[in-house]
């Protein structure tokens, strides 16, 4: 398929011009839109929604083989998926993809978003598909159920190589609750977008580029709606699939984590990991609007959302990545310089199509509605770190859907249950 000249408007919309492409996000952004050369020579970024998969309390990656693991996760992608998975080609053992790209047979998966009521009861978040349809020609991402949307960014023909077969990555930090003291600031590879109003108020900037309303923590504030993004890094090592950690055979370029521009990746990657690989980006939106009840939230004026790795500060967001795709088609996408849910070449499905691809639940376990306690009830270790509500200006829509129920009240124990 062509692109038409609109949708690459569309896209240039979402996009400010990078000057100098560097590792955090320009302290006063400029709205002024540069339209990026997605003309089939230049930069590719594939951008495509991905259904949910499985919600389940398993994690290949992490703890293989543990049924139950930890936490729980939602997972997109290739039915392959399980508990252990062999450093093989999954493409070839998968049968149907969640994905809109057909020959992505990949699972990324991330923790899930809870609502911590007044009284001590959680809820999962509903979540909602990215509203963009690039003018009509992306029919699948704003009508995916559940899952997120997945990115992959090139600069250029030949610029990345794209993984082997097996490969995997994991990024963040389960037990995080504070800031990361690492070597980089990771503010902008892994960040919560509060909507400051109804239909996605206050998208003007890519994922982590607006401190207006980007935290790296979840925000404190009631919102329209939060969007979580996390980047994956851009350099390998060449030779591992895999690290102890998941990590180590990946690193960040020389000059930092390379913001997600949907241009650039890495302008240099350090000599221990000098092979550079696409950029992969997660997306996922919760509807937060239904739980904006102040009179539901906890009464020391903290934010009410938990994560399902007990996780209250939102630092702990993290996101695992296996490599899947058939053949060469995620390098033939890299390398044809296109843009998001349709590339010459790589091959899509419908949305109904996608959403035959089941994988069973493997810990069987209540996750919806009104819970006790989180899914394999993590500790929760209060958040220490001031999170007082900051007022709204406006009143969310969702707000007054509590139906002023208030079972909480006068045994309300703030945050930190569990
Ligand atoms: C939808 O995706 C576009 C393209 O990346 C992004 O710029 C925009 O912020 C997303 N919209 C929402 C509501 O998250
Ligand atoms: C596509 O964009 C690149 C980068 O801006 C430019 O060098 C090239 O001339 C463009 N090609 C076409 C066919 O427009
Ligand atoms: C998952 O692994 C189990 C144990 O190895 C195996 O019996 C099962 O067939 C696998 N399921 C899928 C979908 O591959
Ligand atoms: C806790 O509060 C929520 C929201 O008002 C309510 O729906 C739920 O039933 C309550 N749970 C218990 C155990 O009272
Ligand atoms: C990371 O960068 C952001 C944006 O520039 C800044 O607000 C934040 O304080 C920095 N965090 C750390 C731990 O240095």
């Amino acid at each position: 398929m062509t692109l038409t000249t609109t949708a690459v408007v569309a896209v240039a919309a979402t996009l400010v011009a990078v000057t100098q492409a560097g590792s955090t996000p320009s302290p006063s952004p400029s709205p002024r839109p540069e339209r990026p050369p997605y003309n089939g020579t230049g930069p590719t970024m594939l951008r495509f929604g991905c259904h949910q998969l499985v919600i389940d309390r398993i994690d290949p990656l992490v703890n293989p083989g543990a049924i139950p693991s930890p936490h729980q996760h939602q997972i997109v992608g290739g039915d392959a998926f399980n508990a252990s998975m062999r450093l093989s080609d999954i493409s070839a053992s998968s049968s149907c993809t969640t994905c809109s790209y057909s020959d992505d047979f990949s699972n990324y998966w991330t923790s899930n978003l809870y609502f911590g009521a007044r009284n001590g009861s959680y809820k999962r978040v509903p979540q909602i598909p990215n509203h963009t349809d690039w003018d009509g020609l992306d029919e699948f991402t704003p009508r995916t159920n559940g899952g997120l949307v997945a990115y992959y960014v090139s600069p250029g023909k030949s610029e990345v190589t794209a993984f082997k077969p097996g490969f995997r990555m994991f990024v963040g930090d389960a037990a995080l609750r504070s800031a990361p003291q690492g070597r980089w600031n990771l503010s902008s590879q892994t960040c919560f977008r509060c909507y400051s109003g109804p239909d996605f108020g206050g998208d003007r900037l890519p994922p982590c580029w607006d401190p207006a309303v980007d935290t790296q923590h979840l925000p404190d504030r009631p919102c329209y709606g939060i969007r979580s993004n996390v980047v994956f890094p851009t350099c390998w090592d060449g030779k591992n699939l895999d690290s102890a950690d998941h990590k180590s055979h990946v690193a960040y370029p020389v000059e930092g984590p390379h913001v997600f521009d949907g241009i650039n990746t890495a302008k240099e990657c350090p000599p221990s990991h000098p092979v550079k690989i696409p950029q992969v980006m997660v997306e996922i939106i919760y509807d937060t609007t239904v739980f904006n009840d102040p009179s539901e939230w906890p009464e020391d004026g903290s934010q009410p959302f938990v994560l399902s790795t007990g996780d209250r500060s939102g630092y702990s967001q993290h996101a695992d990545y296996v490599f899947g795709w058939k053949g060469d088609a995620l390098q033939r996408g890299m390398d044809a310089g296109c843009i998001a849910a349709h590339c010459p070449g790589l091959a899509t499905q419908t949305v109904e199509e996608a959403t035959r691809c089941k994988v069973r639940e493997l810990v069987d376990e209540k996750y919806e509605g009104w819970l006790d306690t989180l899914p394999g009830d993590p500790p929760q270790p209060p958040v220490t770190a001031s999170s007082a509500l900051t007022p709204c200006p406006t009143t969310p829509r969702g707000k007054g859907n509590g139906k002023g129920k208030r079972e909480g009240k006068g045994k309300a124990e703030g945050n930190g249950k569990g």
